[in-house]
């Protein structure tokens, strides 16, 4: 099948939207809205191709894993062991959870049909025939139109063959919803949950890929890298890997959220910088100015407004300290203090964390004994540098990467705001910010 022509975008300015493009459309979550702006036109031409060229589009489109570790999704797909006889499985991660990221969610709402194709399309790049999508328990509403896309798809017929290991199977697609543990959104431990056991996470390797759900080969892409691949397919790798920069090719959903005028989810190529999509969301609150932001959710390391020019891809974000994570752009303005945020999230991490290994286990335990004291202006001499020292005994030892998510923001507060966390021997946070109690808590 040929390559189709690069369409023109329809978007003015630095937006790209194509997962978001329906979100205003009434009535957006219906097949029949899907359609009407060309849904399952990926679908129908990925049934022209074979499953290894299927793999090699999406190599070749060098579409990341959106999920925030940004592994090359076609290179995953191709780590599946060679066909053995027995089931392969897609499990779709759609438990976010990291404090910040709103992108699945409001996708899932607004255009689930994209998920559905995104699903067909990946099931039959690696032969399945039985897909899984895990959702948060605590969405009910989501969970539901996601089984009425589900519904809608199956009885329109489109899922009735094309699948599995001979490629003429039909596709099964089994929503599950989980209890709402942080821990689940990581791979293994969401393999283990949707087994129905306790959600820990599994020594890696062997990797899904080669031992997944059921010991059997499995991919575990994020909703959005899925929902992205019908537009790859409908409109070309060539338009794709137009947008975006060398390494970190095409676009995605960047959500701010925070002291900005217009919060909101803004779909454009990677590249884009903090400065521009701050612009596109009306600029920080009146009468008050940047103090700190993060690029991608709490598990990633603080920028402040020297950082508003670095390009928002994966290789310029690392090579300025931090991590484009999962493009959750938190803002925070002057009048909120560090110690406080920071506060927050470690009892976010400390609440979360699954107790599986020592490191995290205990040491996020203490870390937000100190941060509390810390807040309240009762810490004690010594506890800055006893914070740090937990931290770096955290960071890298721990069994997953909860671990080093807790730690990043202590490490990168300190690193950044010291005398802040020092005032908190003294003063508390409410008393150095006091408009930050209301706002905050
Ligand atoms: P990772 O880098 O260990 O793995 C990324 C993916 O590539 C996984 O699917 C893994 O199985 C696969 N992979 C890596 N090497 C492989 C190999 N040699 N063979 C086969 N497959 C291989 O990252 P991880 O731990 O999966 O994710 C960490 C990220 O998750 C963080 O960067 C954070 O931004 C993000 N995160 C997202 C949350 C959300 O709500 N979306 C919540 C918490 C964290
Ligand atoms: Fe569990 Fe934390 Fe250890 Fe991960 S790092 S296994 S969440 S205790």
């Amino acid at each position: 099948a040929p390559e189709p022509e690069a369409p023109a975008l329809s978007a003015p300015g630095r937006l790209t939207p194509v997962v978001t493009d329906l979100w205003d459309v009434e009535d957006s979550w219906t097949l029949a809205a899907y359609r009407e702006h060309g849904g399952y036109e990926g679908l129908a031409r990925a049934k022209t191709l074979s499953p290894d060229e299927l793999v090699a589009l999406v190599k070749d489109s060098g579409l990341r894993g959106r999920g925030g570790a940004g592994f090359p999704a076609g290179l995953k797909w191709s780590f599946l062991p060679p066909a053995d006889g027995g089931p392969r499985y897609l499990v779709v991660n759609a438990d976010e959870s990291e404090p910040g990221t709103c992108k699945d969610i409001p996708t899932i709402l607004s255009n689930p049909q994209a998920l559905v194709e995104g699903i067909a399309i990946t099931s039959r790049a690696i032969g399945c025939d039985h897909a899984f999508v895990y959702l948060r328990g605590e969405v009910p509403h989501v969970y539901r139109r996601l089984l009425h896309a589900v519904r809608e798809a199956t009885e329109a017929g489109l899922l009735d063959t094309g699948f599995g290991l001979d490629g003429d199977q039909p596709l099964r697609i089994t929503a599950h919803a989980g209890a709402g543990a942080y821990i689940c959104g990581e791979e293994t431990a969401l393999l283990d949950s949707l087994e129905g056991r306790r959600g820990h996470p599994r020594l890696k390797p062997p990797f899904p890929a080669v031992a997944g759900l059921y010991a059997r080969p499995t991919v575990v892409n994020n909703v959005e890298t899925i929902a992205q691949v019908p537009a790859i397919l409908a409109r070309g790798v060539q338009w794709y890997a137009s947008m975006g920069t060398e390494r970190s090719k095409g676009h995605g959903i960047f959500s701010l959220s925070g002291h900005v005028s217009r919060p909101g989810q803004f779909e454009a190529p990677f590249g884009i910088t903090m400065r521009e999509l701050i612009d596109l969301a009306g600029g920080i609150r009146p009468g008050h100015r940047l103090k700190f932001w993060v690029p991608g959710g709490s598990s990633t390391p603080i920028f402040g407004p020297e950082e508003l020019d670095v390009p928002l891809d994966y290789e310029s974000v690392a090579g300025a300290g931090s991590m484009l994570g999962t493009r959750a752009l938190q803002v925070f303005d002057e009048t909120v203090s560090v110690v406080r945020v920071v506060a927050r999230w470690t009892e976010f991490y400390q609440h979360e964390s699954c107790g599986k290994c020592t490191p995290c286990r205990e040491g996020t335990y203490w870390m937000r004994q100190i941060m509390a004291r810390l807040e309240q202006g009762r810490g004690l001499p010594g506890d800055v540098d006893k914070l740090e020292d937990i931290a770096s005994n955290i960071a890298g030892r721990s069994f997953c990467a909860l671990g080093d998510a807790a730690a990043t923001p202590v490490l990168s507060g300190i690193a950044r705001f010291r005398s802040e966390f020092e005032a908190g021997c003294t003063t508390p946070a409410r008393e150095l910010f006091p408009y930050a109690a209301s706002a905050l808590v």
